[in-house]
């Protein structure tokens, strides 16, 4: 039974070659195909296309009308699938398949060849190369990236409606203005937390998407804590506080980080870790319903890019043990890069006694002192738990945790 293709009033400036593509793609190379068509000039504009596209074509009248033969042209070695007729896929690459029996395969290492396409593309030869710097399945991959982007997905909240911003409250000022100076600090740290891996994402081949995704989530994550943080300062008027030297400091040192697995386990192993406790800190604590629902929210985000940093890190440290020696000094440079600087600065400290006393009474803030104290507790205790869920011993574990930036991040 011959191919056949009736193209009816179709033009090939209308479309018509999709319908040809596709019935000759259905053939095995040299068979034919026979095309009836009707509009004006069909078969000058099919000889044209047959030409381009390198298939033969010949046209025979029977009875009243033209009747075209197209010869599916054998496709040219070495061409990848899905290549139709065109001899433009000859020497396609194929992405990130070095097993083709798992289509969705990670590559140990992403070729700049395969620049923007999508994971398991074929890419025309001669597409541009783009150089990613962070191409290697090693350095950027967590077993997890998948599944944290999913729960990131599902969990975004609307700063506007998730919380409650007409609740009714009044602060004494000076329980205000401690509020409002521990979210300035707290917005400084978030915008470091923003523009850490949003500089990473930049240089992180797209090919390990699940990674960019959690990437992409986390700086978004980030764009809302600051918008609300912000809008909380200004809840009842008030400028934001005071910024200080070691607390950018602090902060700088998360920027000049090269390595994308050393800055992971600074920022979100050990910085961001210690902001969750804080984050539970001023959910229990605080002493408005605006922040305590903040706090909240912005927990169960941290929770997630602590989460991300663990499974990173896993995955490096059960590559190369040898990684769990170069993130000990990582700790240590950079506490004595800091050693000059007073860490977390006072105004923040006693901000946070006075914001969980709720009052200058000596009583007051005689337990607010000891809530800030067991914060400090409970934030050295998690450090030390996920150092050692990372393969660290006790007494280094220990060790490090207490070498971490007193400015928390
Ligand atoms: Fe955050
Ligand atoms: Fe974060």
């Amino acid at each position: 039974m011959q191919a056949t293709i009736d193209i009816e009033q179709l033009g090939f400036d209308a479309g018509a070659h999709v319908l040809v593509k596709h019935a000759l793609a259905a053939l095995a190379p040299g068979d034919a195909l026979l095309v009836r068509g009707r509009a004006p000039d069909w078969q000058g504009q099919l000889a044209a296309w047959c030409r381009a596209q390198g298939h033969d074509c010949a046209f025979a009248r029977r009875g009243e009308e033209d009747v075209a033969t197209l010869r599916r042209r054998a496709d040219p070695a070495g061409a990848a699938g899905q290549s139709g007729a065109g001899g433009r896929w000859r020497g396609a690459l194929r992405t990130g398949h070095a097993d083709p029996a798992l289509p969705d395969a990670l590559a140990e290492r992403a070729d700049p060849r395969w620049g923007l396409a999508a994971r398991g593309a074929t890419v025309e030869a001669g597409s541009p190369a783009i150089a990613f710097r962070l191409d290697r399945r090693d350095e950027v991959w967590g077993e997890r990236a998948a599944d944290l982007y999913a729960q990131a997905a599902a969990a975004q909240w609307d700063p506007q409606t998730a919380i409650d911003w007409a609740a009714p409250f009044e602060l004494p000022d000076i329980v205000e203005d401690a509020v409002v100076q521990v979210l300035t600090y707290m917005i400084e740290n978030e915008v470091a937390a923003l523009v850490v891996p949003a500089r990473f994402l930049g240089q992180l081949h797209p090919h390990y998407r699940e990674v960019q995704a959690v990437l992409a989530i986390q700086v978004a994550d980030e764009a809302r804590h600051i918008d609300v943080f912000t809008r909380r300062v200004r809840l009842k008027g008030r400028e934001p506080g005071l910024s200080t030297a070691g607390g950018q400091a602090s902060l700088k040192t998360l920027l000049d980080e090269p390595d994308f697995s050393v800055a992971e386990f600074l920022l979100s192993v050990l910085g961001e870790g210690t902001f969750v406790s804080l984050l539970h800190f001023l959910h229990e604590h605080a002493p408005d319903p605006v922040t305590r629902q903040i706090a909240r929210l912005a927990a169960r985000d941290e929770a997630r890019h602590v989460a991300f940093g663990m499974t990173h890190l896993a995955a490096r440290l059960a590559d190369d043990p040898g990684f769990r020696a170069r993130l000990a000094n990582a700790v240590q440079s950079r506490n004595d890069a800091l050693s000059a600087t007073s860490g977390l600065n006072e105004e923040v400290f006693d901000a946070l006694i006075l914001l969980a006393a709720g009052g200058l009474t000596v009583e007051a803030v005689a337990a607010g002192y000891v809530k800030v104290q067991q914060l400090m507790r409970d934030m050295a205790e998690g450090r030390q738990a996920r150092l050692e869920r990372l393969g660290f011993d006790t007494d280094a574990a220990r060790h490090l945790s207490s070498l971490h930036t007193r400015n928390f991040m």
